[in-house]
């Protein structure tokens, strides 16, 4: 009986000192589970081991839509790949005060809430690209200041302004390991341009917020004027009282309807994200002046409708970035026979299958009335060359071709017809005006 006490007595003792020195103890344990490659499992078909003195949490592929209870909290490695995973919630691994690292890669998270990452302040790693993320913000990052390893591809990211303090973030030198491969999904015209190094000024552009604004949501535009997608997207923005074109277009429109506005004006780019369109009525708007860059990017046009306006001329250059123009409403304008009227002739003349409407000199007197047509093939064929030459050194036209070569070679992007072809016509069209 005193031996069995004895004995007991010692077991305690060894306890005590074991309990003291916790640490190396559970080191020794790992150590053994190592060996021994031990396994425990925990609820949702985790699985529980040990690797290099690392204790990782192996989870992956179990069907979780969520982090469970009974996890054990002293984990190094959370394994989380290809569950299904939609939302991370606030706190979600905030008792996780020894994680390296967090896998969530091939889940279908869309939604992370900004304190979904508190209390990961060793996190040095962590995944979740192949995942439904359309935006996140940097604030979702804060709590882990000793991140390194950001991985984030293949996920369909928005490119709007909710996307600005993350892709600054990504841009930072010392982030060079974060977001690499992320690509943005939308909208169209950044479709494909990596967050690592697109300009961030696009990102928050007014012109950008046309996609919460497409007409499945709700726009200025879209509220103001009447959108219908099916068959074709058309918005109908007739008879408004517009001033300006609306800045938030959805960008698939075919048929765009302005007529009977107030629209006096066109400015540089004003159609430059719709380029699907087809057609554009600008009709009964009191036009008076239209940008040489404002139907920049209207590759697909067909038809333009400028009728019933106050134009007395086109800007040499308005009508280059309309390859498929086929009919161009003219009806209705003041058009003045002066030299300025030389350009819409010479581009009509090379481009014969445009049909055009309405091209009549209403000024000077003497040629009211006139087809303008006919009027430029007097001049041509009346006008003393010497004095040709001199109307066009004191006449009024407002842009020479190298001042145009200089604008749209500026930003080439934008203006993606062949610039080469371009050239070569203005050199043609010089020759043209000093012969
Ligand atoms: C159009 O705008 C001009 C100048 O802002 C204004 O004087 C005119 O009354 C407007 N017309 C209509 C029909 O709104
Ligand atoms: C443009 O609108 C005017 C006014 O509604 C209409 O008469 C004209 O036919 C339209 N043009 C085209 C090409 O549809
Ligand atoms: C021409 O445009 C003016 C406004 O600019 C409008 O009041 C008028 O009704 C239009 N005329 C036709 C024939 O469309």
């Amino acid at each position: 009986m005193r031996l069995v006490t004895v004995l007991l007595l010692l077991v305690l003792v060894c306890l005590v000192a074991g309990a003291r020195s916790g640490k190396k103890q559970r080191q020794e344990r790992s150590q053994r589970r190592n060996k021994l490659n031990s396994v425990i499992h925990f609820p949702g078909g985790c699985k529980e081991y040990v690797e290099n003195g690392d204790k990782y949490l192996d989870c992956q592929d179990c069907q979780l839509t969520a982090v469970l209870l009974g996890w054990p909290e002293d984990i190094d490695h959370l394994l989380l790949a290809q569950n299904r995973i939609n939302v991370l919630r606030d706190k979600t691994f905030s008792h996780f005060h020894n994680l390296f690292t967090l896998d969530l890669q091939l889940n279908e998270i869309s939604l992370i809430e900004e304190g979904a990452f508190s209390g990961l302040s060793k996190l040095t790693t962590l995944l979740l690209q192949h995942n439904q993320l359309q935006f996140v913000s940097e604030a979702m990052l804060i709590p882990m200041p000793r991140l390194r390893h950001l991985r984030l591809h293949d996920n369909p990211w928005t490119c709007n302004c909710q996307l600005d303090s993350l892709v600054r973030f990504l841009q930072v030198p010392s982030n060079r390991y974060m977001g690499n491969f992320a690509k943005c999904a939308e909208p169209t015209d950044l479709w494909g341009q990596k967050l690592k190094n697109m300009n961030p000024r696009l990102l928050c552009l007014p012109r950008m917020q046309s996609q919460f604004l497409l007409p499945r949501h709700h726009s200025e535009s879209s509220l103001l004027c009447d959108t219908q997608d099916s068959p074709k997207p058309l918005v109908d923005c007739r008879g408004r009282g517009l001033k300006v074109v609306p800045p938030d277009i959805p960008e698939n429109t075919v048929k765009m309807d302005l007529a009977f506005n107030n629209i006096t004006e066109l400015k540089p780019k004003e159609f430059v994200n719709i380029k699907d369109l087809k057609l554009l009525n600008l009709s009964s708007n009191g036009l008076r002046s239209i940008d040489t860059a404002a139907f920049a990017g209207l590759l697909h046009l067909r038809e333009l409708d400028l009728s019933n306006n106050s134009l007395h001329y086109f800007n040499y250059g308005v009508l280059e970035d309309l390859y498929y123009l086929r009919t161009l409403y003219l009806v209705g304008n003041p058009w003045t026979c002066d030299y300025n009227i030389h350009y819409l002739i010479y581009w009509l003349k090379h481009h014969t299958a445009v049909e055009h409407t309405g091209l009549v000199c209403s000024e000077p007197e003497e040629f009211r009335g006139w087809s303008v047509e006919s009027y430029v093939k007097t001049y041509n064929d009346e006008c003393p060359k010497g004095m040709q030459l001199d109307l066009h050194r004191t006449g009024t036209t407002d842009i020479t071709s190298q001042e145009l070569i200089a604008e749209i070679g500026e930003d080439p992007d934008l203006l993606p017809s062949p610039l080469q072809n371009k050239e070569h016509k203005l050199e043609e069209f010089k020759i043209f005006r000093l012969n």
